[in-house]
């Protein structure tokens, strides 16, 4: 069973006029790893879920790297980034995630529902029962839980942007992987259908992220995957457009 999640705080000074609280799951590596460093980069606050205990050190000195002198003199209050230990698939965990942000006052502006799993490449018939559950528990259980636990928290504050990352293959349909496109469909229903009961102030997007060469891609892709471009080079983009998300946006099916 995943266990609860363990916060590890940063203690961190500085950062941008007006940080934005932003939620990235997923984070140890791939598109959530290259989206909180440009987030932090940029004077975010990052709060990053991640379920690999030996990757959480690492992620933390490289955030600390954006982060300016914590010995300065400086009069900016201070912030904290959270590196959270979560597995997606645990609903008592995520509980235990949201209850932690509440006590530490970081209530996201923003999460981005980012950890995902693709199946082996294989004809529909020939994936394990497991493996299908595996897609489906994280791809589409994941982000209920997660919603279940935070959306509640954003209604409270009247505030708050959720992103959805979907898929090309939540939109249309490939052979073998077809575990994967029912999860990105579903995730691009429920978003749809979330976005019909939030009250003002708040929106929920899907966002296919492109083609990115990234582990998942290498999966289903082969060595083609390589001829696509890194999640460095991606996440710029897509920070941006993550952050400049308003309410107007609710129930969209974007791309970056
Ligand atoms: N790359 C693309 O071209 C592409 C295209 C369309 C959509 N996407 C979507 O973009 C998102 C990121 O994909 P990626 O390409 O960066 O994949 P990736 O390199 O395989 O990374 C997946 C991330 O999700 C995490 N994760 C998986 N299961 C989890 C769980 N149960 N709880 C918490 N974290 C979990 C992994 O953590 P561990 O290290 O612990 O396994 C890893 O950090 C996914 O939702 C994917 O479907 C990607």
């Amino acid at each position: 069973m995943p266990t609860a999640p363990a916060v590890i705080a940063a203690g961190l000074k500085g950062g941008a006029a007006s940080p934005k609280t932003v939620l990235v799951t997923g984070a140890s590596r791939g598109l959530g790893r290259a989206l909180v460093l440009e987030l932090a980069k940029r004077g975010h606050v990052v709060i990053v879920c991640l379920r690999s205990a030996e990757k959480v050190k690492s992620l933390e000195s490289e955030l600390m790297a954006f982060t300016p002198n914590a010995s300065s003199s400086s009069a900016a209050p201070p912030f904290k980034h959270f590196v959270a230990d979560l597995d997606v698939r645990s609903d008592s965990s995520v509980k235990e995630l949201a209850k932690l942000v509440v006590e530490s006052g970081r209530v996201p502006d923003i999460i981005v529902n980012n950890a995902g799993t693709i199946n082996k490449n294989n004809k529909f018939w020939q994936v394990p029962a497991e493996e299908f559950d595996m897609v489906i528990d994280t791809n589409v259980k994941g982000i209920a839980n997660i919603m279940r636990h935070f959306l509640p928290l954003m209604i409270e504050k009247k505030h708050g942007i959720i992103v959805n990352i979907s898929s090309g293959w939540g939109r249309s349909a490939a052979a073998e992987v077809a575990p994967y496109c029912a999860s990105k469909w579903a995730v691009e229903g429920l978003t749809k259908s979330v976005a019909k009961e939030l009250p003002p102030g708040l929106a929920v997007v899907a966002l296919s992220p492109g083609v990115i060469n990234t582990d998942m891609l290498t999966s289903c892709f082969g060595s083609s995957a390589a001829l696509y471009q890194t999640p460095e080079n991606w996440a710029p983009n897509a920070a941006q457009m993550i952050l400049n998300f308003t309410v107007e946006d609710n129930g969209a099916s974007l791309t970056v």
